[in-house]
């Protein structure tokens, strides 16, 4: 018998069965031999919210939980995060390798120049009701890019591919602006293509009657920063839904529009618009008990804190608090910010957080960095869609590379009523 295999006694049958283990796991095909009888389906795995089950195997993002480590294609994220941009780590994580000089120069010609979106996509904006949520906007509009290159659907062919990563890295900040520009009733800017990425949204904006937008380079860079934090995650629930909708063979401005709207939930990637409302709705220092013992008492959640995957202060949030020290420089000190502290020197030392190892998260302080740039809570989301886009595309992209992968359909166990005939509705009761 190899040692590398589980045995499994079924208790039903009396029979053994041995399944290979690979990388810590086992394969849930291999459990489908194992039957009560003959007419028995086999075994399943039970996995409501996917808590155990690897949906792949990946080569891109690297996360240990428990330690709190976080790397992208084997690099640690404090790294990228102090020596790099935005756009090489996307390079990173699409292609797999950091690039050359030459390679990384190409690469931001070709993002530049996929920036600016049809004039049409600018009445499909002007559509939407001038208080309509702008991750809303933005998921449909990431949806309705799709209208405009047919071609996108030949995502077999590696060339096309390519195209449309350049133009969804590319085209995504700019819808992101014209949605804040719409809410606010301001013209849309163009793209400008001797700025940075993160300098080119801000100009996108903020721009106003200057005749040259010039960003201010503290927060410029703190923006890039957030862009490198939040660029991947490996499986988490947007990534997820890019993949399962990807999984179907549909072209990727649709598995990224679904990417997005998974992204939009408070749970996920609405977490960081959760935490500026309820640094609000705490207020004061004073407030910040009171507050705690209602979370302790199930009466809400204190956004921020916690993960599925790690059991340690998230490396991201680390790096982002001392970002909001630099960007505060630059701003004004967020009033929020005692607040925020206070919040988590207390639940870093109770018991209820203690024992459930919860932590602050990514989206704990990043949207006071946010709010000291300007932006309302309600774009925080968007800011988070906006770097994971190239995330998404490098999973969506090795998932069509994967010769394993196929359309995603999980199993259910059945809990519906047995077969029943039709009543007639004069016979219901
Ligand atoms: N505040 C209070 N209690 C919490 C929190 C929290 N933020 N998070 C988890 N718990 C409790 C939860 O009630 C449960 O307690 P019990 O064992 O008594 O039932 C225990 O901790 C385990 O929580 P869980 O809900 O089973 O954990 P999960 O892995 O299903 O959920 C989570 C992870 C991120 C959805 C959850 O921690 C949460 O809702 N946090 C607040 C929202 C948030 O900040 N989300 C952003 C996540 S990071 C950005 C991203 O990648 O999306």
């Amino acid at each position: 018998m190899s040692t590398d295999t589980l045995t499994i006694l079924d208790n039903r049958t009396g029979k053994s069965h041995e399944v290979p283990v690979a990388d810590g796991a086992i394969r849930a095909m291999d459990l489908r031999q194992i039957r009560a009888d003959p007419d028995d389906f086999g075994l399943l795995s039970y996995d409501p919210a996917l808590m155990n089950t690897a949906s792949t195997r990946s080569a891109i993002t690297f996360i240990d939980g428990d330690q709190g480590i976080l790397w992208y294609r084997g690099y640690p994220i404090e790294q990228l995060a102090e020596q790099s941009t935005f756009l090489e780590v996307a390079y990173l994580l699409i292609r797999g390798e950091l690039p050359t000089g030459r390679q990384l120069d190409e690469w931001i010609w070709q993002i530049t120049h996929h920036s600016w979106v049809h004039e049409n996509l600018k009445k499909f904006m002007d559509g939407f009701h001038p208080d309509a949520h702008p991750m809303s906007m933005l998921i449909s509009s990431i949806a309705a890019l799709s209208t405009f290159y047919p071609d996108a659907r030949e995502s077999r062919d590696p060339g096309h591919r390519e195209l449309q990563i350049y133009r969804l890295i590319a085209k995504v900040p700019t819808l992101a602006a014209f949605a804040y520009r719409h809410c606010l009733g301001r013209p849309y800017v163009q793209p400008g293509n001797d700025l940075s990425y993160a300098g080119n949204f801000i100009n996108m904006l903020f721009k106003m009657t200057e005749l040259k937008y010039v960003p201010h380079p503290a927060l410029e860079r703190a923006l890039d920063v957030l862009f490198i934090l939040h660029a991947d995650h490996e499986q988490n629930c947007s990534t997820n839904a890019v993949r399962a909708v990807g999984s179907s063979g549909v072209d990727p401005y649709s598995a990224v529009a679904a990417g997005a709207a998974a992204l939009y939930g408070p749970l996920h990637g609405g977490a960081n618009e959760a935490v500026l409302r309820m640094l609000r709705s705490v207020g004061s220092v004073a407030r910040v008990p009171e507050f705690i013992r209602q979370v302790k008492a199930g009466e809400g959640k204190l956004m921020g804190f916690g993960h599925r995957v790690y059991k340690n202060y998230d490396p991201r949030a680390r790096i982002i608090k001392r970002i909001a020290d630099e960007v505060f420089e630059a701003t004004r000190t967020s009033p929020l910010l005692p607040v925020a502290l206070e919040l988590e020197r207390i639940a870093l030392q109770d018991d209820y957080f203690v024992r459930r190892k919860l932590y602050p998260n990514v989206d704990f302080y990043s949207g006071l960095i946010y709010e000291a740039m300007g932006l309302p809570v309600e774009m925080f989301p968007v800011l988070f869609a906006i770097p994971r886009t190239a995330g998404w595309l490098a999973q969506w992209q090795e998932m069509i590379g994967d010769p394993e992968q196929k359309i995603a359909r999980p199993r259910q166990i059945y809990t519906g009523s047995a077969k029943r005939a039709f009543l007639p509705i004069a016979s219901r009761a």
